[in-house]
């Protein structure tokens, strides 16, 4: 279980966290959704440190791990998640193998021989086979190259997996598909997931708890059945996609 409590975050003037409370149970899919820019990234970057919290504290089984500096834990939280970046970045100068294993030989002290079999094993996983692993990241498409980051991710055995928007920029078949990805790694690993999203089919379809971001706070957190009956306005108008409503676009440049 991770708990945040009152998690804020500021970028200089700019307040972007502001006190986020939520608890995410194990063995479970809780997706954040949220609009652009309202901090999602920043939310789950909290997570592993990849961005220092302006206050609040991050509890992972009861433990406090807000304020750990050690090299040692620090890198004992990023093989607790896994972090699917929103840019899937895979080292284009690596094959796929390469790729996958790349976080064996930095979190793990799994010996070099063992790499071949969990290549495979992690690329089985997530619907790909073996000989994929001798291909160049520009010889995949996009939705390989997504599940590629996902084997990378899952080699390390996280506990914990964060997604950031995992479908953005993949058409609706191929988001199905990695939103049904998901799900299967949840019942064949019992992984815990975090799933950053701001499509709505996919978050319906994977999520048991929603946690809705606005101006820094959640600002509702539930089952898909309780966004579906909510009448928060603000959650309603996400929910539908429509411009009418009390949620107004920032068009102009801040
Ligand atoms: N490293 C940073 N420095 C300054 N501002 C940042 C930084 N990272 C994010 N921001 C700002 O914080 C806000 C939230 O960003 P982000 O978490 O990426 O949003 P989201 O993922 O919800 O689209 C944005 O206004 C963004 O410009
Ligand atoms: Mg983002």
């Amino acid at each position: 279980m991770i708990e945040i409590k009152n998690l804020h975050k500021n970028f200089g003037e700019k307040k972007v966290l502001q006190g986020i409370n939520l608890q995410i149970p194990d063995g479970k899919v809780t997706c954040i959704l949220g609009g652009s820019g309202c901090g999602k990234s920043t939310l789950i970057k909290c997570l592993i440190r990849l961005e220092e919290p302006t206050s609040g504290h991050i509890l992972v089984d009861g433990k406090d791990i807000t304020h750990l500096n050690n090299e040692i834990r620090l890198a004992a939280i990023r093989r607790h998640f896994g972090y699917l970046f929103q840019e899937g970045a895979l080292f284009d100068s690596m094959t796929v193998g390469e790729n996958v294993s790349f976080g064996l030989k930095y979190l793990t002290h799994v010996p070099e021989s063992e790499y071949p079999r969990i290549i495979k094993e992690k690329l089985a996983l997530v619907g790909l086979q073996e000989d994929v692993a001798k291909l160049n990241p520009s010889e995949l498409s996009g939705g390989m190259k997504k599940r590629v980051s996902l084997a990378r991710v899952l080699a390390v055995n996280p506990k914990a997996i964060l997604y950031d928007e995992p479908t953005t920029g993949l058409d609706p078949i191929m988001s199905d598909i990695i939103s049904d990805l998901i799900l299967d790694l949840k019942a064949k690993l019992h992984v815990t997931s975090v799933v950053i999203t701001h499509d709505m089919n996919s978050a319906f379809k994977i999520a048991d708890y929603i946690a809705f971001l606005y101006e820094g706070k959640i600002l509702l957190y539930g089952t898909p059945d309780e966004f579906r009956k909510t009448d928060n306005p603000y959650v309603k108008q996400f929910v539908s996609g429509s411009s009418h409503g009390p949620i107004q676009m920032k068009l102009m440049k801040e």
